[in-house]
C-alpha cells in the first residue's frame, strides 16, 4: 500500500503518517464498521469514479443495518472523495471510506459509541495479477461456508463479516490457489472471497440469486447489463459444486479484481483451461465501460473535477 499525500478523517484532510485512531476504538475490537472498496480510473473523459453514487448508496444501506447513523450526508461524502483524489493529485485509485464505530465506549452494545468516517485512496493495481486478469486463475472451493443470512447480513459490507472472507482466503493460499469460493449454507456456489461469480453453461450465464447469501456486488449489476446487452443470457440460480467444474467457463467480479477468468476450480480445468469467449467478450465491454469509451455507459462515471490551483 502506497502512502498517499492526505486522508479525509471526519470531515478534516491529514497527512497519510498522522490518520492514526485510539487503540480502544469499538470498531477494532468488536469489528463494528462498514465500508466501501471503490475505484477511480483515468478515463476517455478525466478521471472518473465508477458507479460512485451506487457505493455511496450501499456504504448507507450497510450502516443501517447495522444501526449506525453516518453523520454525513452521502452528498458530503461522494465531494469529499472527489476533493479528495484532486488534492492527492491522482487521476486513478482505489477509494476506501469506512465508518466505524468510534472512541468512547467498550462492550457489546454500541450505540452509544460515536460513529467516525474516513475515507483513504491509493494505488492499487490488479487485486488477482494482471496474468490473472489475462489468462485466469486456478481457484479452491473453500472448507469454510459464507456466512449465512440468519447468523449474519451477508448483503452489508461490514468490518467484521470479512474475518470468514479472510479464512477462506488463507487456506486456499496455503494450498496453492489464487482465490477461494465459498458455498452458501445450503451447500451452492456463493461468492469468491471478495467476489461475485459466474459460470457459463450451455452458452447461458449463470450466477447466484440475491438469497444464496452473495454481497450484492455493484460490478455484478453491472456485468448482468452488459452481458444482456452483448446479446447473452444471463440467469440467477443456484449453482451446484460440481457446476462449476462442468461449466464451460467461470469468471469473478469485484471492484478490486475487476473481471477475472477462472481457469481451474479445485484442479478442474475449466473449460479449454484458457478464458472462454464469452468471458472475453463480457471483459472487453466492463473494460470499455470503466475506461469510457462506451457512451452507453458514461453515465456510471462520476468524473472528478480539477481541483482548483492554489493561490
Ligand atoms: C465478499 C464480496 N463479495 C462480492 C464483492 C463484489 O462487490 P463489488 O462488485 O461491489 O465490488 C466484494 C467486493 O466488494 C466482496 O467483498
Amino acid at each position: 500500500m502506497e502512502p498517499t499525500a492526505k486522508i479525509w478523517m471526519n470531515g478534516v484532510l491529514r497527512d497519510w503518517d498522522d490518520a492514526t485512531i485510539h487503540v480502544s476504538t469499538h470498531g477494532l475490537h468488536y469489528g463494528t464498521g462498514v465500508f466501501e472498496g471503490i475505484r477511480c480510473y483515468d478515463t476517455e473523459i478525466g478521471p472518473a469514479v465508477f458507479r460512485h453514487k451506487d457505493h455511496i448508496d450501499r456504504l448507507y444501506k450497510s450502516a443501517e443495518l447495522y444501526y449506525m447513523p453516518i453523520p454525513y450526508t452521502p452528498e458530503q461524502i461522494r465531494q469529499a472523495t472527489l476533493e479528495l483524489i484532486g488534492k492527492n493529485g491522482m487521476r486513478s485509485c482505489y477509494i476506501r471510506p469506512i465508518a466505524y464505530r468510534g472512541y468512547g465506549t467498550m462492550g457489546l452494545f454500541p450505540l452509544d459509541a460515536p460513529v467516525d468516517v474516513t475515507i483513504a485512496v491509493w494505488e492499487w493495481g490488479a487485486y488477482l495479477g494482471d496474468e490473472g486478469t489475462r489468462n485466469g486463475i486456478r481457484a479452491k472451493v473453500s472448507s469454510w461456508r459464507r456466512i449465512s443470512n440468519d447468523s449474519l447480513i451477508p448483503h452489508a459490507k461490514a468490518s467484521g463479516q470479512y474475518l470468514n472472507s479472510i479464512l477462506a482466503k488463507i487456506e486456499s493460499h496455503k494450498a496453492g490457489y489464487e482465490e477461494a469460493i465459498l458455498l452458501d449454507d445450503h451447500g451452492f456456489v456463493c461468492e469468491g472471497s471478495g467476489e461475485n461469480i459466474y459460470a457459463v453453461r450451455d452458452g447461458v450465464i449463470i450466477t447466484p440469486p440475491q438469497t444464496a447469501g452473495i454481497l450484492d456486488g455493484i460490478n455484478r449489476k453491472a456485468i448482468i447489463q452488459i452481458a444482456r446487452d452483448l446479446g447473452f443470457e444471463v440467469v440467477e440460480r443456484d449453482i451446484a459444486r460440481a457446476e462449476l467444474y462442468l461449466a464451460e467457463e467461470v469468471f469473478l467480479t469485484g471492484t478490486a479484481a475487476e473481471l477475472v477468468p477462472v481457469r481451474e476450480v479445485d484442479d478442474h480445468a475449466v473449460g479449454t483451461g484458457k478464458p472462454g469467449e464469452i468471458t472475453k467478450a463480457v471483459q472487453t465491454a466492463f473494460h470499455d465501460a470503466l475506461y469510457g469509451r462506451t457512451e452507453r455507459y458514461r453515465e456510471w462515471l462520476d468524473p472528478v473535477p480539477v481541483p482548483s490551483p492554489v493561490r
